[in-house]
């Protein structure tokens, strides 16, 4: 099984570069499964409908979310009739949604997870007890388990990676929309990555535009964040190949496009 996964993709920046990137990386790597983050898609911060019918259309299987599912109101009333759209699942119970979705590829099943931390993030339910609890439900019909961890805390993911270590396939890092060059197999066989990065504007401080990032620090004021559209854009993800009869990952590559680092389709 191959799965290849997009960071967080910004606003209209983000979703040019996976409308003008992701024919190329199904070409060159030709996953069986595409999942994307998508908490920042719209004008970044939320999803609507009409972005997340955009993602499917354009060959993704599966959106996940993060600290901002929420942020476009609209939300609340598509994502229970969205099947393929997945928010934390530590969120509070009663919330509309879902964080766990089951995806078909050549009569193999795929258990895709999304959970978020809580080390300077909103407290949410334990992400440590509930990823038991739904590595047994996933375990019922599958090995192959992928999990989009949203946190900011480096310890955190480590942490949690280690945790789940030969009981899920991969867990891949998301939120700080910064890529890190940990990429690695662990001992019992989860691909692991702290963090995939963010899929958007390169020239930006994480997606927005820097000036009002810089006012920020240098008066304390309160300042509108935008995302910025002035400069150049990347598109940060990562590919992973798993066992299909044991769950375990044999293989992680990192993906990073953008002007200092060219895509090659080679
Ligand atoms: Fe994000
Ligand atoms: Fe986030």
């Amino acid at each position: 099984m191959d799965i290849l996964f997009i960071g967080d993709i910004v606003g209209s920046p983000g979703r040019d570069m996976l409308t003008q990137y992701l024919p190329k990386l199904k070409d060159k790597y030709k996953p069986q499964i595409t999942i994307v983050n998508g908490e920042n898609a719209a004008a970044g911060k939320g999803i609507t409908e009409k972005i997340y019918k955009q993602f499917l259309n354009l060959g993704v299987q599966t959106v996940t979310l993060g600290n901002h599912t929420w942020n476009k109101k609209e939300i609340i009333d598509f994502i229970d009739s969205a099947t393929y759209l997945i928010r934390p699942a530590n969120f509070p119970e009663n919330n509309p949604g879902k964080g766990i979705v089951f995806i078909k590829s050549n009569q193999l099943e795929v258990a895709i997870i999304n959970l978020q931390g809580r080390t300077f993030l909103d407290s949410h339910d334990d992400p440590f007890k509930k990823v038991d609890e739904l590595i047994q439900e996933a375990k019922k019909r599958t090995n192959i388990i992928f999990i989009d961890f949203h946190a900011e805390a480096t310890s955190e993911k480590q942490a949690f990676a280690w945790y789940v270590d030969g009981r899920v396939s991969a867990v891949v890092g998301t939120h700080t929309h910064t890529q890190t060059a940990d990429e690695r197999i662990l001992p019992q066989g989860t691909a692991y990555i702290t963090d995939v990065g963010m899929t958007g504007p390169y020239d930006g401080i994480l997606g927005v535009e820097k000036e009002s990032v810089i006012n920020r620090f240098l008066t304390n004021m309160p300042v509108r964040f935008e995302v910025d559209k002035k400069g150049r854009n990347q598109l940060n993800g990562c590919f992973i190949t798993i066992d299909n009869s044991t769950g375990k990952a044999t293989k992680i590559e990192r993906i990073l496009i953008n002007n200092d680092h060219p895509f090659f389709d080679m």
